[in-house]
């Protein structure tokens, strides 16, 4: 069972603020793509990354991965991405070559995700679960809310789910590939993580523990705790 990784890497970044589109902007000094793919090739077990970049970036993609050295045993490819993260993963998903039954999805926002989760997803997937997600407790309470109309505006409760059932969902997320293919070409919803489309399919998915350092880059202050944790990994 060969493995390959999908990078979805194309979005701008609006919540991180004005500036180049996220994936390519500097953790430390090295594209946070960059990172991000560093780390899925860190698994022995995955021989090809895809790498979807901004609509229009591909070529410089190409060259900034060309600049910076990954194991001999990785291959990668570069596809340009489209409006949504899930129609990035599909053009991802088309560009991959028929010989890998495994595939992971892997946010390049998270940049720092350890080899041992990326593992254990991929141990997951080829002990038969068609999808699998590395997952963390909630540290605060979650309620669902009648969302307001106007921004600022104070919002009705309608639930509190137990947090103790709840898991906050990461990536790389694995998958059967076959069964994800399927996926993307039966489910029409917009949907914020590749899993929940295996759950509309009514397949299983099941949940691995996730790690800490597999936070997504998505706020200012998450570059801060992102160069945090390289400057103690000495990077
Ligand atoms: N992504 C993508 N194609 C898109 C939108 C998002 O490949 N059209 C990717 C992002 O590059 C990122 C991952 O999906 O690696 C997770 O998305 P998110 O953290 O929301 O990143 P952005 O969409 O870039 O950020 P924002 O929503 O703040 O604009
Ligand atoms: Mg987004």
């Amino acid at each position: 069972a060969r493995t390959a990784v999908v990078i979805p890497a194309a979005g701008r970044g609006v919540r991180l603020g004005p500036g180049a589109p996220k994936a390519l902007r500097a953790l430390n000094g090295t594209p946070m793509l960059i990172h991000a793919v560093r780390a899925m090739a860190a698994s022995r077990a995955v021989s090809l990354v895809v790498v979807v970049a901004p609509p229009d970036g591909a070529p410089e993609v190409k060259s900034m991965l060309d600049a910076h050295a990954l194991p001999e045993r990785t291959d990668f490819l570069v596809v340009p991405g489209g409006e949504t993260r899930q129609e990035s993963v599909r053009l991802g998903l088309d560009a991959l070559p028929p010989d890998f039954d495994i595939v992971l999805v892997h946010d390049a926002a998270r940049p720092l995700v350890p080899v041992d989760t990326v593992d254990a997803v991929i141990e997951a997937v080829r002990d038969g679960a068609p999808a699998v997600v590395p997952a963390l407790p909630l540290a605060d309470t979650v309620k669902e809310v009648e969302p307001a109309q106007t921004p600022g505006a104070s919002e009705p409760v309608v639930a509190t789910p137990q947090r103790a059932r709840l898991r906050a969902v990461q990536t790389p997320q694995g998958f059967d590939r076959a069964t994800l293919v399927r996926a993307h070409e039966t489910v029409t919803d917009d949907v914020t993580d590749d899993a929940s489309m295996i759950e509309q399919l009514g397949l299983g998915v099941v949940v691995v523990p996730g790690h800490e350092e597999a936070f997504k880059v998505t706020r200012p202050l998450d570059l801060v705790l992102a160069e945090a944790v390289l400057a103690r990994r000495r990077l």
